[in-house]
């Protein structure tokens, strides 16, 4: 590649990704690189619409949730023909390079521009779900949880002093890893994740023995990809006698005030990937591992990451 002189930016939404937008609009406008910023995702690379970025534009944007570019699951950007388009409106306007914000759906896209079209590309992993392959942990991973969390306290005390059984679903179609952190940090008695199988009976035979026990109150986490909240809630009870009630948290978990940790981490990698670009290293997606910044080639991204989650679920249940 030349020198990168302009570059256009997109994103997807959880906590987290405004702070990265910020810190990869101040950096570039630092080094003299032009950010468009593509409007709607993968949608506005194939429209062409775009709005120019600097300093000022991104001001008071770090404490808010979502992408202030707005996004979208662009099925357009699936086919050759919307990969096309996008590059062509890239050619058009005299962008060097792209940066995307994402999980891996949005990576995978950033690979197919690099790989197949040649186009310069950094990835910046953000995703609540944290299923991105050799990465600790993605942009606002870390708030899903504090918010799911802080939902589940709140549920406790219902479950403590009614002495019901709630089973409480979080999200991660593919991947635990919200539902185990918010079981271990909740002080919950079971988890169900898509990583481990697990048979309701076995669950209902526990139950039973904590009744016979003294135990009175149970919250059950449920990961979305593990198994349908409500289904469960109903074995439960069919197979215990006891009440239950369900929470589905939703998308509560992928909103809200980005924690510090996602800032940081957002902050900090928005940075690293307009500084490799400057260098001129792409096709690459940018990490911070045991708190260094390093990065990965966008072809190593997967569906989602498999995770070996034994020892989180071992120690749960040790302390149950
Ligand atoms: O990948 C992030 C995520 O929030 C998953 O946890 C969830 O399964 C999915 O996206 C929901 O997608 P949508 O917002 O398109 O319904």
């Amino acid at each position: 590649m030349d020198e990168c002189k302009r570059i256009a930016l997109v994103t997807r939404d959880c906590a987290g990704v405004n702070a990265a937008i910020r810190s990869v609009v101040r950096t570039a406008s630092q080094q003299g690189i032009e950010v468009l910023g593509s409007l709607k995702g993968y949608d506005g690379l194939i429209d062409d619409r775009f709005v120019t970025m600097n300093h000022r534009f991104v001001s008071g944007i770090i404490t808010q949730g979502g992408t202030i570019l707005k996004t979208s699951r662009c099925a357009r950007f699936y086919t050759s023909e919307g990969q096309r388009q996008a590059v062509q409106t890239l050619q058009k306007n005299n962008i060097d390079a792209v940066v995307v914000i994402g999980g891996n759906g949005s990576l995978k896209g950033a690979n197919v521009l690099f790989n197949d079209y040649d186009i310069p590309v950094i990835g910046i992993p953000a995703t609540i779900d944290n299923d991105v392959h050799g990465v600790d942990l993605s942009i606002g991973a870390d708030t899903a949880v504090n918010v799911a969390l802080d939902a589940l306290n709140k549920i406790r005390d219902t479950a403590t002093s009614l002495e019901r059984i709630f089973v409480v679903e979080v999200m991660g179609r593919k991947c635990g890893w919200i539902a185990l952190q918010v079981a271990l940090a909740g002080g919950c008695e079971e988890v169900l994740i898509p990583e481990r199988q697990y048979t309701v009976d076995h669950m209902v035979k526990e139950i039973q023995t904590g009744v016979k026990q003294g135990k009175r109150s149970w919250i059950v986490v449920v990961a979305e990809g593990a198994g349908n909240a409500p289904d469960v809630a109903k074995k439960i009870s069919t197979g215990t006698g006891l009440e239950t009630r369900v929470t589905v948290l939703g998308h509560i978990q992928r909103g809200g005030h980005p924690t510090a940790v996602d800032r940081v981490l957002a902050t900090r990698l928005g940075n690293y990937a307009i500084r490799l670009l400057k260098d001129g290293k792409n096709g690459v997606y940018v990490h911070q591992n045991d708190g260094k910044q390093g990065y990965l080639p966008l072809a190593d991204v997967v569906e989602s990451k498999s995770l070996d989650l034994s020892d989180y679920y071992s120690l749960l249940k040790q302390l149950t």
